[in-house]
């Protein structure tokens, strides 16, 4: 018997987890006011990118005494960045409970090779985080994009720690409170929460990270996109737009584009709530069927941006090839473009419930979710 579909398409089928959807508002053609074919050095360029800098300071809440830079090569340029300038100084804490925090863990361990204790949890769980000591340096991952779980609101860092932390914050910031008086180093690209484009990083600053940059000088070489010091003294440039090389202009106008929608829907504020509504409408779906459960075993550490879930019905025979082809069902009828688990996370889905989702499209593709679950069920028998 064929399974009958619903009526109602979602008005936007995208929920990739990264490049994410863009802001309901976005119009290509509103990127024309770009500074396009000139000098990224020239006054209006300079203005441009110090302006994103600022508005992000003014948007996500950053202290006025904190840096905050764009940078080369996305989160992951950010993230390393500044794992190798401040690294190495004392023992670091590498936490990690999903594929990107494990890649930072392989930096510190493999190619840096600095005094590093790992402390890595399986996906969907997370970490004992009562038990790192904040003497130490701790890099860490705010949200697992991959495994969907998050530290929870109960976690505290220390306002008197000796060590850095640096938090890959590239799908939490825009979406979470973020405590800027316990994050030294703090990383995120454009394309995930905000919707905006790939390439461009921003890595925010405490004044204690910049300490550390000024007076510690790490054993190995760096290139010049990691260097954010010269004889010894903070470039300051790059924290108010000179970038360490050229940025593309029009994604720029991109992220502009981005906070002014950010602005309009209430700031960070209104962008968490919009996060939480679209994870919850996933939550009462989850509840409301037996087949399917979050990745995330604790409900304290579920995100609202990556919302990872897993199919648990035991007529599933492969596990892997049923959330492919469900994914892949989904994809085909356009009603949600890839959805599928991260390539090393568990089987499963991951749907991205970030601010430029609407929560209507959420409710719209669910119902799709089932109506795939039941059709391959029926295939596969
Ligand atoms: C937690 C986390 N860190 C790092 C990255 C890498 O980001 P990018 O490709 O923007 O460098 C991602 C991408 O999804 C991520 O989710």
């Amino acid at each position: 018997m064929a399974i009958e579909q619903p009526v109602t398409r979602p008005a936007n089928a995208r929920f990739s987890s990264g490049p994410c959807a863009k802001p309901p508002t976005f119009d290509l053609a509103a990127l024309a006011t770009a500074p396009l074919g000139r000098s990224h050095r020239a006054a209006p360029g300079k203005a441009k990118l110090k302006e994103a800098i600022e508005r992000t300071r003014a948007v996500l809440g950053v202290p006025d005494d904190y840096r905050i830079g764009i940078v080369p090569a996305s989160d992951t340029g950010a993230y390393e960045m500044a794992m190798w300038t401040m690294l190495g100084e004392r023992h670091v804490e590498m936490l990690a409970w999903e594929s990107f925090g494990a890649g930072w863990v392989t930096d510190a361990l493999k190619q840096l090779k600095i005094d590093a204790t790992e402390k890595v949890a399986p996906y969907g769980e997370i970490v004992d985080l009562a038990g790192v000591n904040f003497d130490n340096d701790v890099c860490f991952t705010w949200n697992g994009t991959t495994s969907g779980v998050r530290v929870p609101a109960t976690f505290e860092i220390p306002a008197d720690r000796a060590g850095l932390t640096l938090c890959d914050a590239t799908s939490a910031a825009f979406a979470m409170d973020l405590p800027w008086d316990r994050l030294d180093v703090t990383t995120f690209s454009w394309q995930k929460v905000l919707g905006g484009e790939a390439a461009h990083g921003m890595i925010i600053l405490s004044p204690r990270a910049v300490e550390r940059l000024e007076n510690y000088t790490p054993p190995w070489p760096l290139p010049k996109i990691f260097r954010l010091t010269k004889g010894g003294k903070l470039i300051e440039g790059i924290f108010v737009g000179e970038t360490i090389n050229t940025p593309s202009m029009l994604c720029v106008e991109d992220y502009l584009k981005a906070l002014d929608w950010a602005e309009s829907v209430g700031g960070l504020k209104g962008l968490i709530a919009r996060a939480d509504a679209n994870a919850d409408a996933i939550a009462r779906f989850v509840n409301a069927h037996d087949w399917i459960d979050f990745l995330a075993a604790d409900p304290a550490t579920r995100s609202n941006t990556s919302v990872c879930l897993k199919f648990t019905d035991d007529r599933i025979t492969d596990g892997a090839a049923f959330a492919k082809a469900v994914a892949k069902r989904l994809g085909d009828e356009n009603v949600a473009l890839d959805i599928g688990a991260y390539r090393d996370a568990p089987p499963g889905l991951r749907i991205w419930c970030g601010g430029t989702v609407e929560t209507s499209d959420v409710e719209a593709m669910l119902p799709w979710l089932a109506w795939a679950f039941e059709a391959e069920l029926a295939a596969q028998a």
